[in-house]
């Protein structure tokens, strides 16, 4: 589980720039919900430091429901296959609620592009992505990204929910991860 062949680079993105970041996406996103119903669903496992920040700078005219989705994916490990299989599906039916799908970092594409296929197949009354992380040079499939946190460049990443191998989720700082030696 725990694979000792990588180690933590640098610090790329700071907890500090992080929050106010966090801070920004969650006024955009109260402005544009105010007094609405929203049900926000986060893609498990690593969207969940960023909804539970995020949610806790939302304005509490916002009525905020939360949900998860899991997905796991048959490829390799750290390449996106596209082809994907639903391990956890949401609780709630989403036909007729506004939807905002929230996931930590969009690569390939192919996963987001996957899910918000599937999850407007449901009817929602309206569909919007956040993503805090968008690594533009390998996108493979188009994807719609409503808001976003920081563009970054194609580097593997982990901290702040993101992991490598299941670990480093637990840092509060975005760092780049690199092979050890
Ligand atoms: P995509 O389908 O290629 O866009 O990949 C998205 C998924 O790959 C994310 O949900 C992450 O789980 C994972 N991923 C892509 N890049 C990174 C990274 O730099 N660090 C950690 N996970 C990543
Ligand atoms: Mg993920």
């Amino acid at each position: 589980m725990i694979d000792l062949s990588f180690e933590l680079d640098r610090m790329l993105i700071s907890e500090e720039t992080l929050q106010s970041r966090v801070k920004e996406l969650a006024s955009q996103i109260s402005a544009d919900y105010a007094g609405q119903k929203l049900v926000a669903v986060a893609i498990l496992k690593g969207a969940v430091v960023f909804l539970v920040d995020l949610m806790r700078y939302l304005d509490p005219s916002v009525q905020l429901y939360i949900d998860f989705i899991a997905v796991s994916s048959y490829g390799a490990s750290t390449q996106s296959s596209g082809i994907l299989r639903i391990t956890k599906d949401l609780d709630v039916d989403i036909k007729d609620e506004n939807v905002l799908l929230i996931e930590d970092i969009v690569d390939t594409g192919l996963t987001l592009s996957y899910l918000v296929r599937l999850l407007k197949e449901r009817a929602p009354s309206s569909f919007k992505v956040c993503v805090l992380l968008d690594k533009p040079d390998r996108r493979e499939a188009e994807v719609q990204v409503d808001y976003r946190g920081f563009s970054i460049p194609n580097e593997f990443v982990v901290g702040y929910g993101l992991d490598c191998a299941g670990m480093w989720r637990n840092l509060s700082s975005v760092y780049v991860v690199r092979e050890g030696r």
